[in-house]
């Protein structure tokens, strides 16, 4: 049985403070009930406009906003609970859109070793962390480096290796890629499958639709509420919804739409570059175009 990570029961989060008990406009409101299951080993995509709230939903996962109603649990730990803060933040590890703000230290190495060793593990593991943090976001060759000197898409994966070192069981993106070219963004974008093909819980905030079909699951949130919340599949086959959203289609299912006239299948259905070359191959091959 998958075991639940995340809990979010009737979450209201206002940043306006200090007149709570005032909040009664609705648009007081950056999250709005939000009920929400996260099991251990999947990959969510949270999806919305600027400003639906992807963000402020995602900083209640490790604690730093704590809901204004309502609940968050992380692995049975209740985020207002301050004496859980450190089991929280060691479990759910943050990346934001901008690596600068995380980067502490001056030396790669060492960055990657300051969360565990200020968590005081043990020399041996300390070390046996940094080399797997180092070595699975191509990192090593780097190590000696300063972090200063390193490209955007270099420190942004500094920045994973960084909260990979902490051994979290659930790796929180928000925006994480955007600012990246497309080497950059494949890269962060491979470690973030190698890590979920090894279990690690995902969640990633993301205007990206190529991006979000990756993951198992979408939420789509508008105005501080959850709109939608399934598989890109159903999510890429509501045409009307993604309208009322404004939500686009990842690329190769908009080139599977303009091809409507040839291929057979549901343009929701190719969500991936394979996935769009094999249906076209397969119906060339039926229409007996040889290769
Ligand atoms: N620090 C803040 N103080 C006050 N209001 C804020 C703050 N941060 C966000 N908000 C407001 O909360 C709402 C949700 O913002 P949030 O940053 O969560 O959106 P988002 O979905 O992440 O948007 P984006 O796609 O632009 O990153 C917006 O109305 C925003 O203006
Ligand atoms: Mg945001």
């Amino acid at each position: 049985m998958l075991m639940e990570l995340i809990r979010i029961e009737n979450l209201y989060f206002s940043y306006k403070t200090g007149t709570q008990t005032l909040l009664e406009d609705i648009s007081d409101f950056a999250l709005c009930g939000i009920d929400l299951k996260i099991h251990s080993g999947e990959w969510v995509a949270i999806i919305g406009a600027n400003g639906s709230g992807k963000s402020t939903l995602l900083k209640q996962l490790n604690a730093l906003l704590l809901p204004t109603k309502g609940d968050v649990w992380i692995s049975g730990h209740n985020t207002r609970d301050i004496t859980s803060l450190r089991q929280i933040r060691s479990s759910v590890g943050m990346v934001f859109q901008v690596p600068d703000t995380q980067i502490i230290t001056t030396v790669v190495e060492e960055e990657v070793a300051f969360g565990p060793e200020n968590l005081g593990v043990s020399e041996k593991e300390l070390r046996e962390r940094v080399e797997r943090a180092l070595e699975i976001t191509g990192l090593s060759p780097l190590r000696n480096r300063s972090p200063q000197y390193l490209s955007e898409g270099q420190k942004q994966l500094l920045a994973i290796a960084s909260i990979l070192a902490m051994n979290p069981g659930c790796l929180v993106l928000d925006e994480a890629t955007s600012m990246l070219d497309p080497r950059s963004r494949e890269n962060v974008l491979s470690t973030v499958r190698k890590l979920h093909g090894e279990g690690m819980t995902v969640v990633t905030a993301t205007h990206n639709m190529d991006e979000a079909a990756q993951a198992q699951r979408i939420i789509v949130l508008s105005e501080g509420r959850i709109e939608f919340d399934a598989g890109p599949t159903e999510l890429f086959s509501k045409e009307k919804l993604l309208s009322d959203l404004k939500l686009g289609l990842p690329y190769p299912a908009k080139i599977a739409s303009r091809l409507k006239y040839l291929l057979e299948n549901d343009p929701a259905t190719l969500l991936t570059i394979n996935a769009l070359s094999d249906a076209i191959v397969m119906t060339l091959q039926k229409r007996g175009v040889k290769g």
